[in-house]
């Protein structure tokens, strides 16, 4: 059986790609055995029973988490170690990541009292071609001259990754 359950909702990608080197990182360092859950599919997603650890991640769009995941965080979470992580192209910014992680992130968790991470991170996005005509109309990101439509950072995700399995690992 599994150990964690990292459920998640993308509209473009770039979340499921964070969840996947998560995995790998709780593999390799702690040797725990994860599952990915795309959230598109919510009602045949694993028993949260079954886990003693989740991972919530959501893609962020016009300042919203997807539907789905958002949903996701009314589930009942008792006894269980939980970490959050968004997506999005502002928390890739250095200019607007504090917006974004209070924002898109920690505002969310705040409305869900049964949701108290061990854990929370904000990771930069990544915006497809075909979407960029849509992205100049977030005028915030116009402001910033070096705004990249890909400002993922792996190396930021690994080491929370890793943060995460020891915060997931250790006796308290
Ligand atoms: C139409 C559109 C609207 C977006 N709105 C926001 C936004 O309000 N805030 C933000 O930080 N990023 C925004 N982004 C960038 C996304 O957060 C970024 O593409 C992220 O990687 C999405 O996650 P996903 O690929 O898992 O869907 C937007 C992207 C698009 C295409």
């Amino acid at each position: 059986m599994s150990d964690v359950l990292i459920a998640f909702g993308t509209r473009y990608g770039a979340t499921g790609d964070t969840a996947a080197a998560i995995v790998a990182v709780l593999k390799k360092k702690y040797k725990l055995v994860s599952d990915i859950w795309d959230l598109k599919d919510y009602r045949s997603c694993p028993d949260l029973s079954d886990y003693k650890y989740v991972i919530i991640g959501s893609g962020i769009k016009y300042g919203k988490w997807t539907e789905n995941t958002e949903k996701y965080l009314e589930n009942d979470f008792t006894g269980k170690k939980v970490a959050v992580y968004i997506s999005s192209s502002y928390a890739g910014e250095t200019e607007t990541y504090d917006y974004a992680k209070k924002n898109f992130l920690e505002n969310v968790i705040a409305k869900h009292s049964n949701v108290n991470p061990i854990a929370t991170e904000a990771f930069g996005g990544r915006i497809p071609l075909t979407q960029i005509p849509k992205i100049w109309t977030l005028r915030i990101l116009q402001r910033i001259p070096t705004f990249q439509k890909d400002n993922r950072d792996l190396e930021k995700i690994e080491k929370w990754a890793e943060r995460v399995g020891k915060l997931f690992t250790e006796e308290n």
